[in-house]
C-alpha cells in the first residue's frame, strides 16, 4: 500500500460500521492513509441515526476534524427503504450510549456538502488515486454515479461490502445479502455504471465485491472483546472509552446473532472489507460479470456472477472470494485491533 492513500468510507453504522470507521481512523491518525471522507449512508437506521453514529464513532476513535462527514441517502432508491433495529439497536450502536454532540461544541462539524456531492468531489481531487469502501447499502453512490458517471475511471479501486455468491446463503432472503437487499437497484446501477466504464476503458478497474461466503468467516467473539478491553486497560484513555463503546455495541450484536441461531458471537462484515481495502495483496478475487436481480418474487436482491461470459460482457466485478493470510480473517481482526492500539 502507499503511503497516505486517501480513503473514503460509505457507511452505515451501524455496529460492525463502528469498526471499520474506527479502524480506518487508526490507519490515518498513524500517518498510513488519508481518510478524506465518511459518508453515512441510511441502513439498518435511519440517516439521522447513522450520521449521528458516524460523527460519534470518529469522535471516540480519535480522527481529526479534517476527516470529512457527510449524510448520504436517506433511503432506498426506489422502494421504500427496510430499517432493521434489532441487528444493530433502535439507534445503530447496541447498548453503547454514545457521547451526544452538541453543534459547534466540538471541532467535527457535519459538512454542507450531500454524501453524493463528497463522493464526486473528493474522486475528483485525487483522480486515479481514491480507494472508496461501501459497507451499506450502496444508494448514495448511485447517486454520485448520477452526478458523475466517470466516477469508476476516477478512483483507484471501489471495494463494496454486498452480496452473497457461490452458493452461500443470504441472510435477509434466502438468497440475498442486507446491503444489496434493502436497495438492489443502487447496486445494480453500480454495476451497469463499471460496465458501461470498462466497455469504454478497459484500463478502469473492476469493482471488488466481497460478500457473506468471505465476510462472515470474520467472527467477533466475546474473548475478543475482553482483549480489547485489556489491551485498552494499558493504553491510553481515548482507547478505554473507544473500547468500551464497542465492546458495549457488540454485545447487541452478539445477542442478535444468538437470536438467528449463529452462537453468542458477531459476523463483523465491514472491518474485513475495510481491511481489505487497504491490503490489495491480500485479495484472491475472480472476474465475473455481475448484475443484481431487481424484479423476482424469491430472487429480488440476488447478486448473479456470469463466470462463464454468457452475457458476453467483459468483467466488472472482482469477486473477494478468500484471503491469502494466514490465519485467515482472525488474523486480520487481530491486526484491527493492533491498529487501534496504535498511538499514532
Ligand atoms: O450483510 C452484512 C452487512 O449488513 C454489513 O454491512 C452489516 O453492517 C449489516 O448490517
Ligand atoms: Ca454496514
Amino acid at each position: 500500500m502507499s503511503a497516505r492513500r486517501p480513503v473514503l468510507l460509505d457507511c452505515d453504522p451501524g455496529i460492525d460500521d463502528a469498526l471499520a470507521i474506527a479502524y480506518l481512523a487508526a490507519e490515518h491518525r498513524a500517518g498510513r492513509i488519508a481518510l478524506q471522507g465518511v459518508v453515512a449512508t441510511a441502513g439498518n437506521v435511519g440517516i439521522d441515526d447513522t450520521v449521528r453514529n458516524a460523527l460519534a464513532w470518529l469522535d471516540l476513535a480519535g480522527a481529526g476534524a479534517e476527516v470529512s462527514v457527510a449524510a448520504g441517502a436517506a433511503g432506498a432508491t426506489v422502494v421504500p427503504h427496510a430499517f432493521t433495529p434489532e441487528t444493530h439497536g433502535p439507534r445503530g450502536a447496541g447498548y453503547a450510549a454514545l457521547p451526544e454532540r452538541e453543534e459547534g461544541t466540538t471541532a467535527r462539524a457535519l459538512d454542507a456538502r450531500s454524501g453524493a456531492r463528497l463522493w464526486v468531489d473528493l474522486a475528483r481531487a485525487h483522480p486515479g488515486e481514491l480507494v472508496a469502501v461501501v459497507t451499506g447499502p450502496s444508494s448514495t453512490l448511485a447517486a454520485a454515479l448520477d452526478l458523475e458517471p466517470a466516477l469508476p475511471r476516477l478512483l483507484r479501486r471501489l471495494v463494496v461490502m454486498g452480496g452473497t455468491y457461490r452458493g452461500h446463503p443470504g441472510n435477509t432472503t434466502p438468497v440475498s445479502e442486507w446491503n444489496v437487499d434493502v436497495d438492489p437497484e443502487a447496486a445494480d446501477a453500480v454495476c451497469l455504471a463499471w460496465e458501461a466504464a470498462r466497455e469504454a476503458d478497459p484500463a478502469v478497474a473492476p469493482a471488488w465485491w466481497c460478500g457473506l461466503n468471505l465476510t462472515e468467516r470474520a467472527v467477533w467473539t466475546p474473548e475478543r472483546s475482553e482483549r480489547l478491553l485489556a489491551q485498552a486497560a494499558s493504553a491510553d484513555g481515548r482507547l478505554v472509552s473507544l473500547a468500551r463503546h464497542l465492546v458495549d455495541a457488540l454485545r447487541f450484536y452478539f445477542e442478535f446473532h444468538d437470536s438467528v441461531g449463529e452462537g453468542y458471537l458477531a459476523q463483523v462484515h465491514d472491518p474485513l472489507v475495510a481491511w481489505l481495502a487497504l491490503h490489495s495483496e491480500a485479495a484472491v478475487t475472480e472476474p465475473v460479470h455481475l448484475r443484481v436481480e431487481c424484479a423476482g418474487e424469491h430472487t429480488r436482491g440476488m447478486t448473479v456472477e456470469d463466470r462463464r461470459g454468457h452475457r458476453g460482457r467483459a468483467a466488472n466485478a472482482h469477486l473477494v472470494v478468500d484471503l491469502s493470510v494466514p490465519g485467515g480473517p482472525d488474523a486480520v481482526l487481530d491486526e484491527v485491533m493492533a491498529a487501534l492500539a496504535d498511538p499514532g
